[in-house]
Order: structure tokens, then sequence, then C-alpha cells
């Protein structure tokens, strides 16, 4: 039988339940965090990467930075990946996506700046109890919003919001390589008070090839203290980029922000006709469609709950059904929503695949019920 990746995944993670984990969390330096992993279970540092929190900063109100020291396993990242974090919230295991924000060239080190979202469940979690000694799980860097080598002379970064992490690590990775070619780093936000780096954005902006851009949203420039930058007011125009990157349809472009920041450029340089040199990351994905010709019922066998198939994602019924399967990205990236489908036909609604198998792991995020579907859920 051939395992795939997907199943291989799906495998790893089955056991969410981490008794030892409060014990864990409460182990501190001096020693590696490999060494104290090692006793309580040989196993785990070979299974799985972890990290200890060496550092935590609040530098907005709904914002923690965290510095985190990785277990000898962890091999670095390219800047603009994510990885995967591993929180234990009352002996269960969430499992989120961040963007490191320091620069790829320093070894064994991860910056992660997490947003606290109103309803946020491990965001807040973390804002409000991220502790120095704790320890995380976390995955191998992944992702493709990587900057290309060699590196292009022109560079654009946009961000919005929560956004500016792999900006943060592009523009600071650009500098710690001696780049020498021109970069443009707009950051739109509320204000200079929702700006978590706006000291690091400072320093970055006093050279001479780093142009850095703050693109407020509201009327005022809030207290008007944000160190160094031009500024930019209201949401993405095309005539931001005229103003303060007049390079940019020879650059290549990265961005990274809420959808219609991200739509409303690949706009503008459709128009050029330079989509092709836009590059994007969005943190959170956008719902698809239900299908109209849904039919047949949903089965969440272990739960002994059935609903009538409304073409949405089976996460999504599943959540309607009043259940709460464990997620990580909602976008099909993580595998955290990886159950069993017992009987029945999915779509994968990325690629439009079909899977009639029974007994088949199927990420719950990313697939549609095709008529009557059983799952171990
Ligand atoms: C590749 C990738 C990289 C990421 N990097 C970062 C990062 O560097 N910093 C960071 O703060 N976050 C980042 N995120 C988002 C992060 O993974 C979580 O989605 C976020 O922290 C919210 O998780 P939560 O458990 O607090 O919210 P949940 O409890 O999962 O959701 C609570 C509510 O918040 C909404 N929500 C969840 N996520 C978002 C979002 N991203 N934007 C708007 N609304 C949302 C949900 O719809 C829901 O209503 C990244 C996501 C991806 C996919
Ligand atoms: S929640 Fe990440 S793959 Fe489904």
């Amino acid at each position: 039988m051939t395992v795939t990746p997907h199943e291989t995944a799906f495998a790893l993670r089955r056991s969410r339940r981490i008794p030892g984990a409060s014990l864990l969390a409460a182990m501190t330096t001096p020693h590696h965090v490999d060494r104290y992993l090692e006793l309580v279970d040989p196993l785990l540092r070979v299974r799985d990467i972890r990290a200890e929190i060496v550092r935590v900063e609040h530098r907005t109100a709904s914002a923690v930075t965290l510095t985190l020291r990785p277990t000898r396993r962890w091999s670095g990242f390219e800047a603009g990946q994510f990885v995967q974090v591993g929180v234990v919230i009352d002996g269960v295991r969430h499992t989120r996506c961040y963007s490191p924000a320091n620069s790829a060239t320093e070894p064994g080190v991860l910056e992660l700046t997490v947003k606290a979202h109103v309803d946020g469940f491990v965001s807040r979690h973390l804002r409000d109890n991220a502790a120095v000694g704790q320890v995380l799980d976390l995955s191998a860097a992944d992702g493709v919003f990587v900057l290309p080598r060699p590196r292009p002379r022109e560079i654009v970064l946009l961000s919005g919001g929560s956004g500016i992490t792999p900006m943060m690590s592009m523009v600071r990775t650009l500098v710690d390589e001696n780049y020498d070619g021109n970069v443009t780093f707009v950051h739109y936000c509320a204000g200079s008070d929702d700006i978590p780096y706006r000291r690091e954005l400072a320093e970055l902006g006093a050279r001479a090839n780093v142009h850095i851009v703050y693109g407020y949203q509201g009327d005022t420039d809030q207290d008007g203290s944000a160190p160094g930058g031009t500024r930019v007011h209201g949401r993405f125009d095309g005539a931001h980029l005229d103003a303060v990157a007049p390079g940019h349809r020879e650059a290549e472009t990265y961005i990274c922000g809420p959808h219609a920041l991200t739509e409303a450029v690949r706009a503008y340089y459709r128009e050029l006709g330079l989509e092709h040199r836009v590059h994007t990351e969005e943190f959170a994905a956008q719902a698809p469609a239900a299908d109209p010709d849904a039919d047949g019922q949903v089965c969440f066998a272990r739960s002994g709950v059935r609903a009538d198939n409304n073409g949405n994602t089976i996460l999504e019924q599943a959540e309607a059904a009043g259940l709460s399967p464990e997620f990580g990205c909602r976008m099909g990236i993580c595998f955290s929503c990886t159950a069993t489908k017992k009987t029945g036909s999915t779509r994968n609604v990325r690629t439009g695949e079909i899977d009639a198998e029974p007994d088949r792991p199927v990420q719950l995020c990313i697939s549609v019920p095709v008529g009557d579907v059983e799952l171990d859920v």
C-alpha cells in the first residue's frame, strides 16, 4: 500500500491530547530544551521540532512578539515562509500558522508576531499567556512566498495589518545580505499605534536604498509620532506607488494582508499587464462559495450527528451542526482538520478532485460532500 504525505501527516497528528504538556511547559534553561524532551520521552525530539520561548514582548495592545529557540532539528527558513505552531491549551493541542518576522540569516532563532483577533482562540491565548520558558510545537518552515535568487534590482513590499511579518523578514534579510538594489516597503494599518515594528522600520529606513512608507487608513496621522517613513493616506491606490515607488513597474512586488488589499493591488497590476510580477500571501482564506447542486446528508458518525448537505465545506457544516473539529489554517495547508471519510464521495475545492474511496483521510476545510457522506468526526 502506498502511504501519501497526506496520510503520514494525518497519522502523526492523530493524538491531540498531550498529558505531559504542562510538565514540559514548566521546564526551563540552563540545558537546551532537547535535553529535557529526551528525558521525558526520547521519541519526542525525533518526532517533532519544539521551540522554547526565550522572550515575550507586547509591542502594541493587540500583538505579542515571541522569540523562540527551536530544537536542534530546526533547519531554518526563507524570508516569507511560514511555520506551524502547536499550542497546548487546556490539554488540547491547537495548530496555527505564523510567518517568522526575523531575518532568515539569523541561525537558530525565530521571531513570531501574533496579532490577537477579537474572537481568536489561539492568538488571544498567546498574547495573554505566552511566557518565557514555555515550549511550543513547531513544524519545518514551508511555503513558496519567497524572494527569488538572484535578488531582483527593484523590490516592492506591501502589507496590511498582521501581514507585516513576512515583509519584516524579507526587508531584514535583504539588509543583512547587503542587498544594494532598491526596496520600497509600504505598510497599511489603522495608525502608528498599530505598528509593532516602528523602531526597527525607522532604523531600516535610514538606509539609502530602503524606503519605508506608512499607509494610514484614518483621516489623521494618529499621534503623529511614527518615526521616519513617508506617509500615504487611505486604502491602496496605484497613485500611492507612483508617488513613493516610481520604479514599481520594473519591480517584483510582494503583498501580504487582507483579501481586499491583495485584490486591489492585483487589479492595479493587472491593468498594467504586470500581474505576473505580483506575489501574494493571505493569512485567512476566502470561504469557497457553497456548491449549488448539493444534495444528500452528512453523517458525523462518532458524534451521532446528521445534517442535510448544504454545499459548504465539511468543516463549516460540522461547526454549523454544533461540533468542534480541530482546524489550523482553514485553507488546506496544515492538515490539522484531517479526518477519515468512512463512506461516500468528497470534492477537494482547490483541485476539483473527487475522492470516492472508503476509509480515506480528507481535509475537512477544503472538502465538500458529493451526496451522502459519512465521516469519523
Ligand atoms: C501562512 C499563514 C501565515 C500566518 N502568519 C501570521 C502571522 O505572522 N501573524 C499573525 O498574527 N497571524 C498569522 N496568521 C494567522 C494565524 O494562523 C491565525 O489564523 C490567527 O492567529 C487567528 O487564530 P485564532 O486561533 O486566534 O483565531 P480562530 O479562533 O481560529 O478564529 C477566530 C475568529 O477570527 C477570524 N480569523 C481567524 N484568522 C483570521 C485572520 N488571519 N484574519 C482575519 N480574521 C481571522 C475567524 O474567522 C474567526 O471569526 C497566518 C496564517 C497563515 C495561513
Ligand atoms: S485547517 Fe489546515 S488543512 Fe484544514
